[in-house]
């Protein structure tokens, strides 16, 4: 078995309810942040972290992921043609390597530990990584790395399992899966338990698990079996609990930030925080963000 993070799962047969008309005919992974589709930014940063394998769990009407991972033949043709160079070359490097993606079907909306449990038999006996690809992350500090790339490296210092956390307003914690602190070393703690949106008023901290994941393949069995918990669906965070009997979990307290593109909120806050940030647009956008605010 190897313990090089090399495979990632990418849960993307959500239905998009929230975003509804916009993701009656599109994916919701595929809404832009500035010019790339969320799905591309999160591919990016696990990318960035090493992974070498991108699985892709879809549903019915996600079709479009897949060919958007593939080429683009008569574009590409056309864009050859018009000497659009740029343009070419960022469609050339968005491309992952040919065999380099997998695409399984969940083909009922049974919950996410399902969802990762469909990717049993891709991902086979090798720790892994999951990223939500609702979440996406910007680093910050020197490093700016984002935030799988942190969680991989606490995992070649602990070992085991681990998940990003994030702090959110404690009435807000109803609404993801929480952690519980041990021991704790600033960046990285260990994990003492997990709630799947525990009641208001009753969970443990205020540190939410924020959608970045290693986990061993224990796991699957886990998830295999587990009933059903909060909100009728098979839940991660119950398989993850399941497998802290027998293995260790450690939290990873992000160092950037992570805009939450499920929310109508936190997607138009990443398409802020995305603009300012490139270099291309950014000038002339904060000049007409300036303009926006003092007219509101
Ligand atoms: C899922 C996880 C939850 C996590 C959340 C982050 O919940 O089950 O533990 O905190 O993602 O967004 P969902 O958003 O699918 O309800």
């Amino acid at each position: 078995m190897t313990n090089k993070i090399r495979k990632a799962i990418f849960p993307v047969a959500g239905l998009g309810t929230r975003f509804l008309p916009a993701t009656k005919c599109i994916p919701k992974e595929m809404l832009t942040v500035v010019d790339a589709p969320v799905l591309q930014h999160v591919v990016d940063e696990a990318r960035e972290a090493g992974i070498e394998h991108f699985i892709f769990v879809t549903g019915r009407n996600k079709a479009v992921i897949e060919d958007y991972f593939d080429i683009a033949y008569e574009l590409e043709d056309t864009l050859k043609k018009r000497g659009k160079t740029k343009e070419l070359e960022a469609l050339i490097e968005q491309l992952p390597e040919a065999g380099a993606t997998s695409f399984t079907r969940q083909q009922a909306p049974l919950g996410l530990g399902h969802a990762i449990w469909c990717a049993r038999d891709l991902i086979g006996d090798e720790p892994f990584a999951v990223l939500l690809p609702d979440m996406v992350t910007m680093g910050s500090g020197k490093q700016k790395t984002r935030c799988l790339s942190q969680c991989i490296h606490a995992y070649e210092t602990h070992g085991g399992n681990v998940i990003a956390v994030e702090e959110v307003p404690v009435d807000e914690t109803h609404k993801y899966g929480i952690v519980s602190v041990g021991a704790d070393h600033g960046a990285t703690f260990e994990i003492t338990g997990m709630v799947e949106k525990p009641p208001q008023g009753t969970a443990p901290s205020n540190l939410i698990i924020s959608g970045r994941y290693v986990l061993s393949p224990e796991i699957f069995d886990i998830l295999g079996s587990i009933e059903k918990g909060a909100g009728g669906e098979i839940q991660l965070t119950d398989g993850m609990k399941a497998l802290s009997d027998s293995q260790s979990f450690h939290g990873v307290r992000f160092d950037g930030t992570t805009y939450d593109c499920g929310s109508k909120l936190g997607f138009l806050s990443a398409n802020v925080a995305f603009a300012l940030a490139n270099k291309e647009i950014a000038t002339e956008f904060k000049r007409e963000l300036k303009k926006l605010l003092q007219d509101a």
